[in-house]
């Protein structure tokens, strides 16, 4: 009678999914003999799919790596020394990645710039020349770049991976509070203003190039990457091939027309940014793009104030000041845009009277993070002194009103004096 031996692991190893892996490179030579082994002894399933759901389980791939590798899709998924972990997203310039350098334990977000960019010589050039300032960036409100390359005709970028969402993500789902707003830009300008001393204009500040931290801190995306988005000769934006459409609605006028442009255009595109986040409309309505744009080189902003007239009247001037149609009119730097808005939520001078009529400030949500400290006067803090109950009263008068406090006690005294006077005359 025929008996059929239980057959040993390893005739049931998966070849074709430990192959897949092994090609596409995203383990090191070391991690691979590992889960080898591990399918051998048995110890890892040896179906293809149990062995792609165990490998994500042990962190030893991601779900996006699997995914790929069950379809066996291997191309691209190592970029240099990077094996790619999962696709964050892409945009008008390519496409962004969570990576993985293979020797350092090190997370990044990489961009691979789409080809019809990184095609153009011109344009990769000077590219690279801003990379270079690029590097040099290091300021708390800036996503920092690691490292630029091309491969094979791939250019990328490498940059620090951000936990978080994009501003893009969290007004999606509803306006940003006014306070939120104000804290949030007051930290977009500061890394700008850094940018800006460094001699980088941004060029494309907008929501989604602004990530809110898991912990309520803004990092400003992209810097250097505006150079791949000009026209390769002086010709406007606006007529470039590939335009953005979402880029169009924070454009400075100046940017628009195709003029040379400084760090106040970016602080037109912050201003830009916050009126839309926080009323859900556009400060240059319009049906489509093209309308839009010529609003903007043309026309007036639709004030915010009618479309949010409860809003603080310093907020309102300084989104006006930001949007103001000539780059003279504007916050001269982005440091004091930045003090401006912190100005607005810096705890005031707490005074022991009431404070006579002054704008209201807006007040800060408690998911809000404090504001990034800056060299501002310190704050004079009134210390109210402790009276006993009785004395609260009196104490409060006089804190009111001291000249009245004054004559009465003067008063008083005379009265007495007086009566004393009189008295002792009587006695007398
Ligand atoms: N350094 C990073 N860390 C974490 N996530 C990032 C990082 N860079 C980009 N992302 C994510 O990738 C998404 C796509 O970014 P990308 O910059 O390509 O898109 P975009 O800003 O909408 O368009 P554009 O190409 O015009 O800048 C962003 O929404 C963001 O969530
Ligand atoms: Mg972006």
């Amino acid at each position: 009678m025929a008996t059929f031996e239980k057959p040993k692991p390893s005739d049931k190893i998966p070849l074709d999914l430990l192959p897949v892996i092994r090609s596409a490179g995203v383990l090191t030579d070391r991690q691979f003999q590992d889960v080898k082994a591990k399918v051998l002894s048995g110890e890892y399933p040896n179906d293809s799919q149990e062995l792609a759901a165990r490998l994500v389980r042990d962190n030893v791939l991601t779900e996006y790596q699997t995914k790929r590798f069950l379809n066996n899709k291997t191309h691209g998924m190592v970029v240099g020394r990077y094996a790619i972990l999962d696709r964050l997203g892409s945009g008008s310039m390519g496409r962004v990645y969570k990576a993985h350098h293979l020797m350092m334990d090190r997370v990044v977000a990489l961009k691979i710039i789409a080809p019809e960019i990184a095609t153009n010589e011109r344009v990769v050039a000077r590219f690279y020349r801003e990379m270079k300032l690029v590097g040099r960036l290091d300021h708390p409100n800036v996503v920092r770049a690691y490292d630029a390359d091309q491969l094979n005709k791939i250019l990328y970028i490498v940059m620090e991976y951000v936990r978080g969402r994009s501003l893009a993500q969290v007004f999606r789902q509803s306006p940003i509070a006014p306070p939120d707003m104000v804290n949030y830009a007051a930290q977009a300008a500061l890394g700008l203003a850094h940018a800006h001393e460094q001699g980088i204009v941004h060029r494309d500040v907008k929501p989604s190039n602004l990530l809110l931290t898991d912990d309520f801190k803004i990092k400003v995306l992209d810097l250097g990457l505006g150079v791949l988005m000009e026209a390769d000769d002086a010709s406007s934006f606006a007529t470039a091939d590939g335009i953005a459409v979402g880029t169009v609605d924070y454009m400075s006028p100046e940017q628009a027309c195709g003029r040379d442009v400084d760090g106040r255009s970016d602080l037109f595109s912050l201003g830009c940014s916050m009126y839309h986040m926080m009323t859900g409309r556009l400060p240059y309505p319009g049906e489509n793009p093209i309308e839009r744009l010529g609003k903007r080189i043309s026309g007036r902003p639709v004030p915010l104030s009618e479309v949010q007239p409860n809003l603080p009247a310093g907020l309102l001037k300084i989104v006006d000041k930001l949007l103001a149609h000539r780059p003279s009119d504007r916050f001269q730097t982005a440091t004091e845009a930045s003090e401006a808005l912190l100005a607005l939520i810096r705890p005031k001078t707490k005074r022991v009277a009431p404070p006579p009529e002054r704008e209201p400030a807006p007040a800060q949500s408690p998911a809000v993070a404090a504001p990034p400290p800056v060299a501002a006067p310190p704050a004079v803090i009134t210390v109210r002194p402790k009276y006993p109950n009785w004395f609260q009263p009196l104490a409060s008068f006089v804190e009111r009103k001291p000249r009245g406090a004054l004559f009465a006690a003067i008063g008083a005294l005379a009265i007495a004096f007086t009566c004393g006077f009189g008295l002792a005359l009587l006695v007398r």
